[in-house]
C-alpha cells in the first residue's frame, strides 16, 4: 500500500503479542470485510522481535486460520495495509526508526498493547521523535498503572504529549453490544427511568464469573489480581452506568462527567468495614466443566497472596442509591462463564393474594446478560394458567429481549467489542474511553480495599477451581437477606 500525505496510519506497539493477535487484527479484518476502515489506512505493528512485512502477515494468517473465519478477498486488502517494524520504542533508536516507518501520515493512531510500564517511557520517546503533533491520538490498554500513584504518573505522561481530548483510554467492556444497550433501555424508555432508585431497586449484582484459569497470564496476572484485573476497571465501569444520573446528551464528557461522580459518591472501604465488606479467594486444585483443573498456586509454581475472586459489597452514597447496595463478584475457575447486572426490584409493597398465591409471589428482576448470551429480561408475575380449586396462582414470566433475534433480524452478527472502540478512535469519539479523573477516582477506591486488606491481614480463601468462590462470599449477600442470581 503506498503511502501519501493524506493516508491516515494506525501504530500498534505490541502488534505481534496475544491481545493484538486475538483481538485487534481479528477486529481489524472484520471491518475490512465490511469496509468501515478508513480510507487508504496503513497499519505497523511495531514489536521487539525481528521480522518483516511478510513475516508479520504470515503470523497474523496463522492466528485468523485457527480463529477466525474470513473470506480471502477480505484478508487480501487488509494485509495490503500490514507492515512491522521490529523496535523497541523505549529507545531513542526505535523510536527513529518507527518514525522512518510512519512517514508521511494524516491521522496518526498509536495503540499501546503492552505492558503499563512501557506507557511513559514510550510516550516519552514518541514525542522527542516528533510522533506525538496534532493529527495524533493515543490508544491505551488497560490497566493504566496499578494503583493511584502509577496510575498518575502515566496520566501525566501521556498529558505531556497531547491533550486529554486525543487520548482514548480502552476499557474493552464498554464497546460490548450489550454494554451500550445497557444505556439505550435506561435513556430511550420511559420506564425504567423512574423507577431507578432506591425507592424501588432493593439491590443490583454484578457478576462477571469466567471459567478459565490464569494459566500462561500469570506474571502478569500475580501482580494485579481480581481487584486490579477486573474490578477497578470493567466492573466500576458497569456500575456507574447503572448508577449514572442521565446525562444531557451522548457528547463524551457529559457521560463521563456522571460517571465520575458516582466513583466520586462510592463509600470508601475501610480497615473497620473490610471484612463485612469484602470476600478475597483464590483457586485451589479442582474441577471446571468436566476437566479437572489445577490450583492458581500450582500454575505460579509457589505460593502467592494473588487473589483470582473477589466479592464487594459496594455502597453509593447519594440521594439516588442510598441504602440500595451493589454486589460485585468476579472469579477465574468459576463453574460457568456468566457476565450479568441484575436489578432486583423491591416486593410489591402489600399483597392482596392469600393462601398458596402468597407464597408464589417473586419480585420483579431485570437482567441484564453480557456473557455468553446478550440478553435482557425482566421478571414479571403472571397467573398461572388454568383452573384451580381455591385461590389463584401466581408464577414469575421472563419477558426476554433476545438482542441474538434482533442481531438475527438485521442480518447482523455479534461483533467484538473492539471493533466498535477501534472505529470510535478513528472517528474521534470518545464517549466510550475512560477520562483521567474516571481512571483516578476508581484507583483512589480500589487502593482503599487493598490497604484495608494489607492492615487487616486479610489472605485469599481457597475455594476449589470450578466452585462459586469461597462460602464468605455466599455469607456477604445472604447476611443482608438476599442471595445471588442462579
Ligand atoms: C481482561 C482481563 O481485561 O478481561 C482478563 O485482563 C479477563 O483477566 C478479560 O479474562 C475478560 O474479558 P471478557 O471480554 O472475556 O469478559
Amino acid at each position: 500500500m503506498s503511502s501519501s500525505a493524506a493516508s491516515p496510519v494506525l501504530v500498534i506497539l505490541g502488534g505481534a503479542g496475544d491481545l493484538a493477535l486475538r483481538m485487534l487484527l481479528p477486529s481489524l479484518l472484520n471491518l475490512e470485510a465490511d469496509r468501515l476502515l478508513p480510507e487508504g489506512v496503513r497499519i505497523i505493528a511495531v514489536g521487539r522481535a525481528a521480522g518483516d512485512a511478510d513475516s508479520y502477515r504470515r503470523d497474523v494468517q496463522m492466528h485468523l486460520d485457527t480463529r477466525n473465519g474470513y473470506a480471502p478477498g477480505d484478508w487480501e486488502r487488509l494485509a495490503a495495509r500490514l507492515d512491522y517494524c521490529p523496535a523497541d520504542v523505549t529507545t531513542p533508536e526505535g523510536a527513529r526508526r518507527l518514525t522512518e516507518k510512519v512517514g508521511e501520515h494524516g491521522l496518526l493512531v498509536v495503540y499501546f498493547a503492552v505492558s503499563p510500564s512501557i506507557f511513559a517511557p514510550a510516550t516519552e520517546m514518541l514525542t522527542k521523535a516528533g510522533l506525538t503533533g496534532e493529527r495524533t491520538r493515543l490508544v491505551l490498554e488497560k490497566p493504566i498503572g496499578h494503583d493511584l500513584e502509577s496510575s498518575q504518573a502515566i496520566n501525566a505522561a501521556l498529558a505531556q504529549a497531547v491533550p486529554e481530548e486525543r487520548v482514548f483510554r480502552i476499557d474493552h467492556y464498554l464497546g460490548k453490544e450489550t454494554v451500550q444497550n445497557l444505556i439505550a433501555l435506561r435513556f430511550a424508555n420511559t420506564l425504567f427511568e423512574p423507577l431507578w432508585t432506591n425507592l424501588t431497586i432493593d439491590h443490583v449484582q454484578i457478576t462477571v464469573a469466567e471459567t478459565q484459569g490464569v494459566g500462561e497470564r500469570w506474571p502478569y496476572y500475580d501482580e494485579y489480581g481480581a481487584l486490579r484485573d477486573m474490578l477497578q476497571n470493567h466492573m466500576l465501569q458497569l456500575l456507574c452506568l447503572v448508577a449514572m444520573e442521565p446525562p444531557s446528551d451522548l457528547n463524551p464528557d457529559a457521560v463521563r462527567n456522571e460517571k465520575v461522580k458516582v466513583l466520586r459518591s462510592l463509600r470508601p472501604i475501610t480497615r473497620a468495614g473490610v471484612a463485612a465488606n469484602t470476600v478475597r479467594g483464590q483457586y485451589a486444585a479442582g474441577s471446571v466443566e468436566g476437566q479437572s483443573a489445577k490450583g492458581y498456586a500450582e500454575e505460579v509454581g509457589r505460593a502467592s497472596d494473588t487473589e483470582t475472586f473477589v466479592a464487594v459489597a459496594a455502597h453509593i452514597d447519594n440521594w439516588r442509591w442510598a441504602g440500595t447496595p451493589f454486589f460485585l463478584r468476579t472469579g477465574k475457575r468459576m463453574p460457568e462463564r456468566r457476565t450479568e447486572i441484575v436489578i432486583q426490584f423491591k416486593p410489591v409493597p402489600h399483597s392482596i393474594f392469600g393462601g398458596a398465591a402468597e407464597q408464589d409471589m417473586v419480585a420483579n428482576r431485570l437482567i441484564i446478560e453480557l456473557q455468553p448470551n446478550e440478553d435482557i429480561s425482566l421478571t414479571l408475575m403472571n397467573k398461572r394458567p388454568g383452573l384451580t380449586q381455591d385461590a389463584m396462582r401466581l408464577q414469575p414470566l421472563p419477558l426476554s429481549l433476545s438482542l441474538a433475534r434482533a442481531l438475527g433480524e438485521e442480518g447482523g452478527r455479534r461483533r467484538i467489542a473492539y471493533e466498535r472502540l477501534l472505529l470510535d478512535v478513528f472517528r474521534g469519539d470518545s464517549t466510550l474511553f475512560v477520562r483521567r479523573d474516571e481512571v483516578e477516582e476508581a484507583w483512589r477506591w480500589v487502593d482503599a480495599v487493598e490497604a484495608a486488606w494489607a492492615d487487616a491481614g486479610l489472605a485469599p480463601k481457597p475455594y476449589p477451581a470450578g466452585s462459586w468462590g469461597p462460602a464468605g462470599a455466599f455469607a456477604l449477600i445472604e447476611r443482608t437477606g438476599r442471595a445471588w442470581n442462579g
